[in-house]
């Protein structure tokens, strides 16, 4: 995971920095109301950091992920960028973040985890809970294609996907945007991404933000 997220940062990086811009805004409006002046972002499937350097400076992060092993990575990414903190890392599903209270964080980030959670309408259900009101959810994630090759392709990765995952789950979402779309958030908006690459799960994105 390591080395294939450094891979897919390459790749997709400039769509990660256009889609976390408005963080930045997020931190200054809340310090403009005199608020805050750090932001509490909580990762769903942080897996090893891949998205630590894309958050403004002052940011707090509270990592969640299924998968115990990915700590000692986090705790290494972390070091290198000093400009946010690792409040906590808390070994869980985002179907259950009951680990995490009502209205508690500014945003919550899933990149590339929706397409193969268990109940994507739970997930979503947790991601506006743990929110404020006015929060923003930040999303980022490979769909099945336009052209039934890619479709085909997408439905491949899930076999391949479940032979390396320490629970042996794999793919089930090839279009999260109906779910986005139909769990309520206050707005709404997304678009879809075609990259000319080899790697391709990476094809196909969606990436796109929600407001509680
Ligand atoms: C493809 S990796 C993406 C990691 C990271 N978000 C990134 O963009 O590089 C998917 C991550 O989601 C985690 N994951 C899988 N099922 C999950 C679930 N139901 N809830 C939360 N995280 C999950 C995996 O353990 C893994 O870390």
């Amino acid at each position: 995971m390591y080395w294939i997220t450094g891979i897919i940062n390459r790749k997709v990086g400039s769509e990660k920095e256009e889609l976390f811009a408005p963080l930045l805004e997020l931190k200054q409006s809340l310090k403009d109301e005199g608020k805050r002046s750090a932001l509490t972002v909580v990762e769903i499937g942080v897996g090893t950091g891949a998205n630590f350097k894309y958050y403004p400076s002052g940011t707090n992060i509270v990592a969640v992920d299924p998968n115990p092993n990915f700590e000692s990575y986090l705790k290494s990414n972390i070091s290198k960028f000093s400009h946010v903190k690792l409040k906590e890392f808390i070994i869980a599903h985002g179907e259950d973040l009951s680990a995490i209270p009502d209205s508690f964080c500014d945003a919550v980030v899933c990149t590339f985890v929706l397409c193969s959670v268990e109940d994507i309408d739970m997930v979503l259900k947790e991601v506006k809970r743990v929110l404020k009101p006015g929060g923003m959810f930040f999303y980022l994630d490979h769909v099945a294609g336009r052209h039934s090759g890619h479709s085909r392709l997408h439905y491949l990765l899930s076999g391949i996907q479940r032979f390396f995952r320490h629970d042996q789950k794999g793919h089930k979402h090839g279009e999260p945007w109906y779910n986005i779309e139909c769990a309520g958030f206050a707005t709404l908006e997304y678009r879809r991404i075609t990259l000319s690459t080899w790697i391709f799960p990476l094809r196909n994105l969606l990436a796109g933000t929600a407001t509680k």
